[in-house]
């Protein structure tokens, strides 16, 4: 009795070194174990042995049926890790990107038109003091509303415009004024910085709709600031960005985080193609600002009796396509060689 046992073993042993499949090494178990399984069978007949025997086989063949499943589990996990490092293999992702593979990238397109004016734009305030602060794409309520000013009410909270998390705790930034939050948790004033980014909003896209685009924030705090820091900042900004003293003009614009908020708009002569090479001008709406909202300053951490300061947002893509009349916002994320090409710098 004891000899087929172990003769039993043996075979088992031997076959299931060689099987490649889950399936097949449950088969072979179920084939040893199952209920007519070869083991069963061996202990069935047991039955009829003498009670010698009995106390002999007994725990023998308990030892070996704790064995099998033992290599039982340890070949399927075997199995398992395999699949997964073979799949790894196959997808596998090259870390390996020289400085060398992406200078030819940039050799090939160049950098696209909205990081070269994020960092035009960066470098222009950063010659005047201001910090370039980072914050997350996948933000809290909090960062993105609630401290904001941006009550429960809200619309922009709406499905809607926002890509929520299944949570709903969670969602995409929207807007780029979640690093102003973040700006005056982390600094004491006096303190002036901007915080460029993507945003999302749970746009149709069309020519003018994006449901990815970038915002560069601006904010400074400090004593007795006043609407008249706030409009040479940005003046200074365009004259650098258009290269000559552009006329603006503040109209009234209501942002929840802004007390008093504005539409800064500048003048502008657009190429008419209706009437060949004349050119119409008007007032093109450029960026929001305002003052900052006391109820935001505190949220902030920051006493309203005490400072007070300004905030902007600037639309990099809508200020790339102004900037070389772009008519499709589409042909910005579009990764089309020919349009990236048109913006080489070197
Ligand atoms: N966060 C606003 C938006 O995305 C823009 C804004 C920024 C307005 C700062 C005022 C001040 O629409």
């Amino acid at each position: 009795m004891l000899d087929k046992l172990n003769s039993l073993f043996d075979d088992f042993k031997s076959k299931i070194e060689s099987l490649e499949t889950q399936a097949d090494v449950l088969n072979l178990k179920s084939s040893v174990l199952g209920k007519k399984g070869s083991l069963s069978e061996i202990l069935k007949s047991l039955k009829d042995a003498s009670v010698e025997v009995k106390k002999q086989v007994g725990p023998v063949s308990n030892q070996m049926k704790g064995q099998i499943e033992k290599l039982v589990q340890s070949k399927l996990n075997d199995i398992e890790v395999k699949a997964v490092n073979a799949k790894l293999a196959k997808d596998k992702i090259d870390y390996t990107l020289t400085d060398d593979i992406l200078e030819k990238g940039l050799q090939a397109a160049g950098l696209h038109p909205v990081t070269q004016i994020q960092r035009e734009i960066e470098d222009i305030f950063i010659s005047m003091g201001f910090d370039v602060l980072d914050g997350p794409h996948i933000e809290d309520d909090w960062h993105n509303f609630e401290a904001l000013n941006i009550p429960e009410t809200h619309p922009a909270r709406d499905m809607q415009d926002t890509f929520w998390f299944k949570d709903m705790k969670h969602l995409l930034r929207t807007h780029t004024s979640t690093i102003q939050v973040r700006g005056m948790e982390s600094k004491k004033p006096p303190f002036k910085f901007v915080g460029p980014g993507k945003v999302f909003r749970c746009e149709r896209t069309d020519a003018t709709h994006e449901m990815c685009f970038h915002q560069l924030e601006g904010m400074m705090v400090g004593k007795d600031i006043t609407v008249g820091n706030l409009i040479y900042f940005m003046k200074t900004l365009l004259k650098e960005i258009f290269k000559k003293d552009m006329e603006v003009r503040l109209r009234p614009g209501y942002f929840p985080f802004v007390e008093p908020g504005f539409e800064l708009d500048i003048r502008w002569k657009k190429p008419d193609p209706k009437k060949g090479e004349s050119e119409h001008s008007g007032w093109l709406e450029l960026l929001p600002c305002g003052m900052v909202h006391p109820e935001v300053l505190k949220a902030g951490g920051i006493d309203p009796n005490e400072y007070n300061g300004f905030a902007f947002g600037l639309g990099l893509d809508r200020l790339v396509m102004v900037k070389y009349a772009i008519e499709d916002i589409r042909h910005l994320h579009s990764g089309d060689l020919r349009f990236n090409e048109q913006f080489k710098t070197f």
